[in-house]
């Protein structure tokens, strides 16, 4: 079934989005999910001179995993949320000790890794690979509250799941071997049209069915956090 939604945020992305990031040239797992982990918490002009000088340092998994803690930490060093670090380093290991060296290509194993959340997980094997997993961060959150109509703080359980069901509808529709471009297309898109404050909706591609726009509440959605 066609799906608006995918099929506009992808003729979006081709147009507006960044094809120009270190972590799509060349977009290998372990660059893929290095990134991810850095941009967990960081903005991506601030992730970008450390991402550099970490590959340069650990050119490859199995080199991080055999680094020292301190040396992994001084690469880290100003980037903050140090258990990130902690977590990236553990992770090398495991995959060394369980994995032949290499990121596994499995949801359940990706996500058994420290610091690999569900969303987090999608991101990698989406972009590393082209599988079909959706994306739920904050920014996804958000595009999908508004153009949906959610209602309900979506740090609640039952919101999540329904966010979840519809971030995996729409990621269905995605022709193959897009699916990386997909995911980074909600990230700019979040990031850089339908941002928290005052959404470009006059510019967005997915205006004529977005419900938040329709009914004048982009302010209102997401629900805010209750109390
Ligand atoms: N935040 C998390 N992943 C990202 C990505 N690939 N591009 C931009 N921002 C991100
Ligand atoms: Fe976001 Fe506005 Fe687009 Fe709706 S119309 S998805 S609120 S930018």
């Amino acid at each position: 079934m066609p799906d608006a939604y995918s099929h506009r945020l992808l003729a979006w992305f081709d147009r507006h989005g960044r094809h120009d990031l270190p972590w799509q040239h060349p977009r290998t797992p372990y660059r893929v999910w290095l990134s991810e982990i850095m941009l967990q918490q960081t903005q991506v002009a601030t992730v970008i001179p450390y991402f550099a000088r970490f590959l340069q340092h650990f050119p490859t998994l199995p080199e991080l995993a055999t680094a020292s803690n301190d040396a992994v930490m001084a690469q880290w060093a100003g980037l903050g949320y140090y258990a990130r670090a902690r977590n990236l380093h553990a992770a090398a290991q495991r995959c060394v000790e369980l994995h032949g060296g290499e990121l596994p290509r499995d949801f359940d194993a990706l996500h058994a890794l420290p610091g690999i959340g569900r969303s987090t997980a999608g991101a990698i094997l989406s972009q590393a690979w082209n599988d079909r997993f959706p994306i739920l961060d904050g920014n996804v959150k958000r595009v999908l509250a508004r153009f949906h109509g959610v209602e309900g703080f979506p740090g609640l359980p039952a919101v999540e799941r329904q966010l979840w069901a519809l971030a995996q509808a729409h990621v269905d529709s995605v022709p193959p071997g897009r699916l990386a471009d997909y995911t980074q297309a909600q990230m700019d898109f979040g990031a850089t049209l339908c941002t928290r404050a005052k959404p470009a909706c006059a510019l967005c591609p997915l205006q004529e069915d977005c419900v938040a726009r329709r009914e004048g509440r982009t302010d209102a959605l997401p629900t805010p956090k209750p109390g």
